[in-house]
């Protein structure tokens, strides 16, 4: 192929997100185990050497086919719980957007500590359906001005098991589940639903509970305006010091955005202001 060859345009094919679930057969006539290694790196699903074979050919294909057909039922399974977690978000019109940068500010801190590949995946997941859970909450809480009444407050509690329940049926949402069910977990034991504390706390699930306080402070609420970054950092530096937070993260979290704000530019939009993390 003039230009590009076969590696490069599966690795194009690999890397564009409408089409990085089409399966890629690679034609060769190369049999070398490095062409191979090469082939696999590039995201190719099969390989098949030259002379082909045409029931072979057709045989891998099917297969390809079948795969690719359970695939698609997964995204769509995916699709639905994304729109379902972003219209409890339009619910209450001060979240917008709280659920895409506590994503990427999870995912960034998640990297930053070098998670593996599969956890900052169930990170950025984690960010969007956290709180798919609030669709037991009704309005009249949901979106009340001022703090909850006791009763009030169990209710909206219930919100990181009911989230884990809805999305427990998704094999791919494995590492999602314990970030959703304890989000609200505090590293002395004060969170909920299970009262975790130190290190039974997945590091996942504190790494998307930082994320989650330090951009509601940040940004406006039915009862408040949004705080300055460097109080909401000396806020939860209070908190930090009451045993809220695990020490070590916090600095690494507390350095992310010093850099980021030093850099602002890296940093994902905070036009669209908000409230969430009850
Ligand atoms: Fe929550």
């Amino acid at each position: 192929m003039p230009g590009v060859d076969g590696f490069e345009v599966c690795r194009r094919i690999k890397a564009t997100p409408e089409t990085r679930l089409t399966p890629v057969v690679l034609i060769t006539g190369l049999t070398a185990t490095e062409d191979r290694i090469q082939g696999i790196n590039a995201g190719a699903d099969d390989f098949l050497s030259k002379p082909i074979d045409f029931n072979e050919l057709l045989a891998r294909t099917r297969s390809l086919l079948r795969l690719k057909q359970f695939t698609d039922e997964l995204e769509s399974a995916e699709g639905v719980l994304f729109s379902l977690a972003q219209s409890i978000e339009a619910r209450d019109p001060y979240t917008s957007g709280h659920c895409e940068r506590l994503a990427e500010m999870s995912a960034r801190l998640g990297e930053k500590l070098g998670l593996t590949e599969e956890d900052i995946r169930a990170l950025r997941r984690a960010g969007i359906v956290h709180d798919i859970g609030k669709v037991v909450v009704p309005d009249a809480i949901l979106l009340k001005e001022g703090p909850l009444s006791p009763e009030e407050t169990e209710v909206m509690r219930k919100h990181p098991v009911v989230g884990e329940r809805i999305c427990a049926p998704l094999r791919t949402f494995h590492g999602v589940l314990p970030i959703i069910r304890h989000h609200h977990e505090r590293h002395d034991g004060s969170g909920y639903p299970d009262g975790l504390r130190g290190d039974d706390i997945p590091l996942t699930a504190a790494i998307l509970q930082l994320a989650d306080v330090y951009d509601a402070l940040t940004t406006d609420r039915p009862y408040k305006t949004a705080i300055p970054w460097e109080t909401a950092l000396l806020m939860m530096d209070a908190e930090a010091e009451r045993g809220w937070w695990d020490r070590e993260l916090y600095a690494a979290f507390r350095e992310m955005i010093q850099e980021a704000r030093n850099h602002p530019e890296q940093e994902p939009s905070r036009k669209s202001a908000n409230n969430a993390t009850t």
